[in-house]
């Protein structure tokens, strides 16, 4: 069996140039999947509000909600390392909050990190605090959904040089409080870049070029399976919103028709028992269709 992922595991990634392969799961066989195909980092993302659960943003995802989904995540894992996304308003309290919603993805989901969005100071208190008692965070920087009303819709980050300079600036601090990797989302690929070669912390990016220590996306839109939107910076590997649709309605149709389930996918009735049972409703031994099996 090979050795479990670690923070350690992604340090050593970046200074061997070799990218780090991180997806997102909100259930277990989804994460099961992502495991045996060797996914270094699995993110419960709260992005699971809007694929999962049909929300218009990742806003309305509680605690509680998070928990039980990393929960689900943390069963099928048995190699890579597994951040649970901190909610809107589940951080940006006050650390005391921060810190106990934080555990709780530690204590009660077995979680090896959590991820929180933007450098705020409550942030950067947040991470200090949480690393010093021994849980890894992950920051998140550019587009951040969780803002996306005060940036005015899902947009790019650090198209202007003031912009790209705040950018590396969040970032140079979310290093010295402590984060053991930061998502780049929606961030131009050059600036990702120039960010990236001067953190010693390995960046994530999606949508943010190639220039980044390794790159994330939302599994089901790597799928093909959430259709709401396809953003630009995705890849579909697959279409399996197509294949699902085709598949449920040939079982529909089989259904309708009587052609499942057949004998192969029932279970046989032994034809003594059959006779017993007629015994026992007192129908006549000649008479076999009622029970027939
Ligand atoms: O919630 C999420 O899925 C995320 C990724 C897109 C990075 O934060």
């Amino acid at each position: 069996m090979s050795k479990s992922v670690s923070t350690l595991t992604f340090q050593k990634y970046k200074q061997q140039g070799r990218k780090i392969v991180c997806l997102t799961a909100y259930d277990y066989s989804t994460a099961k999947i992502l495991d045996r195909a060797g996914v270094d980092l699995i993110l419960v993302g709260d992005s699971l509000a809007m694929v999962a659960l049909g929300h218009q943003t990742t806003h309305a995802v509680t605690m509680d909600e998070m928990v039980h989904h990393t929960r689900a995540v943390t069963r099928g894992v048995q190699q890579a390392f597994v951040v649970a996304d901190l909610p809107f308003m589940s951080y940006q309290v006050d650390v005391i909050q921060a810190i106990t919603n934080a555990g709780r993805f530690i204590k009660e989901a077995q979680a090896h990190a959590v991820k929180l969005e933007g450098a705020t100071r409550l942030n950067l208190e947040v991470i200090e605090r949480l690393v010093g008692m021994g849980i890894p965070v992950m920051g998140h920087l550019g587009f951040t959904p969780q803002s996306i009303h005060g940036l005015g819709g899902t947009r790019v980050q650090g198209r202007s040089a003031e912009e790209a300079l705040k950018l590396l600036n969040d970032s140079l601090a979310l290093e010295k409080a402590g984060v053991f990797s930061i998502v780049f989302e929606m961030v131009p690929a050059a600036v990702a870049t120039m960010i990236t070669r001067s953190l010693t912390v390995p960046t994530i990016g999606i949508g943010a070029g190639n220039g980044c220590d390794g790159q994330i996306l939302v599994t089901d839109d790597l799928l093909g399976k959430y259709t709401d939107f396809q953003p630009r910076f995705v890849r579909r590997y697959a279409n399996l919103a197509d294949v699902c649709h085709k598949a449920i309605s040939a079982y529909a149709e089989d259904v309708r028709n009587s052609s499942f389930p057949d004998e192969t996918e029932s279970f046989a009735f032994a034809e003594d028992e059959a006779e017993r049972l007629r015994d026992l409703l007192g129908e006549p031994t000649e008479n076999h269709t009622e029970v027939s099996c």
